[in-house]
Parts: C-alpha cells; sequence; structure tokens
C-alpha cells in the first residue's frame, strides 16, 4: 500500500508540518493543487495537511474531486483555534464530514504573520480583534486571543512539531 502526504497552503504552516511528518516517516509529499489524478493511482493511504481560513480546510473540494472512494484519508487541519475552542473545532469537522466522513482528523495549531496577509485578510482579522476585545476575557475563544495578538504585536506562533506524533 502506497501512503503519500498531501499539503495545502497559503502561508507555509500546513507545508512545515506536512515536510517534516513526510520526513519522519519517509513518506513522499506533494502540493495539493499540483497533483494529477494520474500521480494518485498507486496512493491507497493519504495525509492531507490543510490549512483552515473561515472554518474551512484549503483545497479540500478541489480533493475530493481528484480521488477516489478507495483512498484512506487522514485530514490534518492547520489552524489557529486550540483544543479548547470546541465550537470552531466542530465547526471544521463539520465541513470536512461534508467531503470525507470516513476519514481520521487531527488538528494542529498554525502560526499567523501580519507581514504575510494580503490587505482584505488584514481587514478581516482587524473585524475579528475589535469584537474579540469588547467581549470578557472567559468568554474569548483561544483563536480570538491570538488573532487579538496578531493586530496588536504583528505575529503569533503556536507550531509545535512534537504534535505530529499524535497522529497515526
Ligand atoms: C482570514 C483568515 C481566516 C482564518 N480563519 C481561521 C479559522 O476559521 N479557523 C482557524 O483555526 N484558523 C483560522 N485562521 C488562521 C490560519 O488557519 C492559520 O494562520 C494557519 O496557520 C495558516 O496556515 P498556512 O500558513 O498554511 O496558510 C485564519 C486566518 C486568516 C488570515
Amino acid at each position: 500500500m502506497t501512503t503519500i502526504v498531501i499539503y495545502a497552503t497559503k502561508k507555509g504552516s500546513s507545508e512545515i508540518y506536512a515536510r517534516e511528518f513526510a520526513n519522519s516517516r519517509h513518506y513522499p509529499i506533494l502540493e495539493q493543487a499540483q497533483v494529477t489524478s494520474k500521480e494518485l493511482i498507486t496512493a491507497r493511504n493519504i495525509y492531507y495537511f490543510g490549512s483552515v481560513y473561515a472554518g474551512k480546510v484549503l483545497g479540500l473540494e478541489e480533493w475530493k474531486k481528484k480521488i477516489d472512494d478507495k483512498k484512506e484519508m487522514t485530514i490534518v487541519s492547520v489552524g489557529l483555534s486550540s483544543k479548547n475552542d470546541q465550537e470552531k473545532l466542530a465547526e471544521i469537522q463539520k465541513g470536512i464530514s461534508e467531503d470525507f466522513p470516513e476519514a481520521a482528523t487531527v488538528h494542529l495549531r498554525g502560526r499567523l504573520v501580519k507581514e504575510q496577509m494580503k490587505l482584505p485578510e488584514k481587514l478581516i482579522v482587524k473585524m475579528i480583534s475589535m469584537a474579540s476585545k469588547k467581549k470578557i476575557e472567559q468568554e474569548k475563544f483561544d483563536i480570538e486571543k491570538a488573532i487579538e495578538q496578531v493586530v496588536d504585536v504583528s505575529c503569533v506562533d503556536f507550531i509545535d512539531l512534537a504534535e505530529l506524533d499524535r497522529i497515526i
């Protein structure tokens, strides 16, 4: 059975996790957007690392069109939500289940750097931060605290490669 690692990223966090995972387990690695259906014929086991934007894992809908149902998928979402953000994680999980109901899932925390963001993203992040600042501390999701930090001090980085051990 062939195993491959796929990643979909905008700013690199998912790629960092995917490369470390692929290197440590000696699996080939490919970027989602560049991989063709032909290259996937022999793959049975797929680890898909995708960044989360607006609750959705990047590229997953496109990916669904490229592969058949016989593949075993593990989907690793990478975002700023933490394990405490159950509501946010449930939203991510729901999106994954719509396309891949059978897939195993793992969530890892990524990073966000103000300078890497495009203007529309900066505006969204600013709006989230402003809304979050109006909440009392106990009501804030960890993702909101992280986004406040990005706006105030320009970056957050929760990448922890040791967390890759959670992936079976
Ligand atoms: C506009 C925007 C929307 C985001 N939405 C989410 C989200 O819904 N859930 C989440 O956990 N993280 C969210 N994030 C944080 C990213 O998932 C996080 O920065 C991730 O590490 C980015 O991955 P990448 O570097 O591979 O692109 C968002 C970030 C931006 C800029």
